[in-house]
């Protein structure tokens, strides 16, 4: 099911680094937003066709507006490059409800962040989330140099500057932070969050495959490119709500197919890293394609947008 889209006024646009920009949006007709948590992103809904996916960037306890800060992306396909054109104070925009794939453990006795580069953002909500409740947190923020870095001095105002460090490397991440001697000696019941460029979050997943399960927890900007070339294998889904089988044949995915059939599913990224389009599974193999679900949650979910499946699929739907 499609979520609620709301109408927002952008009142405020800053430089925060090289090629970063944030908005600060608030509710067209001046009402409060919906409560988000930290970790949330909202679906941003652009001038050019495009949607796209931005953590919120700004303390959860404040509703009156939500702040995204925004990547151009050279290599993109527009959705950034958009935003840094084309909007500016007093623009008008339409956003989706908060969702959140990158919760806060409500177990946790610690947290540990890792960002990379723009994948500061969602720490930017998460730190004064846990100030509020008297849980402690460290952050470690890795960036090129400090001119590509944003909210830099955002960060330094905490007093605690304990729990803050930055590590600029010149691109050389052996000249940046040291994540073995980061995540040595620390509490069992600490849980650790990264987000950034794929060769730190798969250095960190590496560096952590002897955590517990459930205590590791990555958000990913971008998805799975499925390489079009490699063979598919055709496959059904059948709806369990009403029993329609739905085919979804080599050059399809399983939510195109859906769309086709006139099964209203919200969407996102496509790539299978927002979560917009998770849907519940009963019974059957599915091969899981996403960046989002958690090993546990692929025991009863998919994302229809990359993944696929074996022979059949019962869905929740
Ligand atoms: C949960 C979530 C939160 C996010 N939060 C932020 C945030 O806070 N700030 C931020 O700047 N961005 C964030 N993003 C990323 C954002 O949604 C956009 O992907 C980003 O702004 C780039 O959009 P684009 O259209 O400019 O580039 P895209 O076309 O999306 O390209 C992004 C990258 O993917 C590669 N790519 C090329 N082709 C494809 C393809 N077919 N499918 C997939 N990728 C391809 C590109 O080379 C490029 O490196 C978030 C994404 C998610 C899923
Ligand atoms: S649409 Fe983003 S995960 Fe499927």
């Amino acid at each position: 099911m499609a979520g609620l889209l709301i109408k927002v006024k952008v009142d405020d646009v800053r430089e925060e680094a090289e090629h970063i920009r944030s908005f600060r949006l608030s509710h067209a007709k001046g009402k409060l937003l919906p409560a988000f948590s930290a970790g949330a992103h909202i679906d941003v809904l652009l001038g050019n066709g495009l949607k796209r996916q931005y953590s919120l960037a700004s303390d959860p306890s404040n509703n009156t507006a939500y702040r995204i800060a925004v990547l151009h992306e050279q290599n993109g396909r527009g959705g950034s490059a958009w935003l840094h054109e084309h909007v500016q104070s007093g623009s008008s925009l339409v956003i989706s409800s908060p969702r959140n794939t990158f919760a806060l453990s409500e177990e946790a006795s610690h947290h540990i962040f890792i960002a990379g580069g723009i994948g500061i953002t969602p720490f930017l909500a998460m730190i004064p989330a846990l100030r509020d409740k008297g849980q402690t947190c460290e952050l470690h923020y890795c960036a090129r140099s400090k001119e590509t870095a944003a909210f830099v001095k955002e960060l330094e105002a905490y007093s605690d500057q304990n729990m803050i460090k930055s590590y600029f490397d010149g691109g050389d991440p052996s000249k940046g932070c040291n994540i073995s001697a980061v995540l040595a000696n620390r509490a069992v019941s600490t849980h650790l969050y990264c987000c950034g460029p794929k060769g730190l979050t798969s250095a960190v997943k590496n560096l952590a495959a002897g955590w517990s399960e459930g205590t590791v927890h990555f958000e990913h900007f971008i998805g799975s490119v499925l390489d079009a070339s490699a063979p598919h294998e055709a496959f059904t889904l059948e709806l369990q709500r009403s029993g329609i089988i739905i085919g979804v044949s080599t050059e399809q995915s399983a939510l195109q197919s859906l769309t086709a059939a006139g099964i209203d599913i919200d969407v996102g990224c496509e790539s299978g890293a927002c979560g917009s389009c998770i849907t519940g599974y009963s019974e059957g193999t599915p091969i899981h394609h996403d960046v989002c679900l958690s090993p546990k949650e692929r025991l009863t979910h998919f994302t229809p947008c990359v993944s696929r499946a074996t022979g059949a699929l019962k869905i929740d739907l």
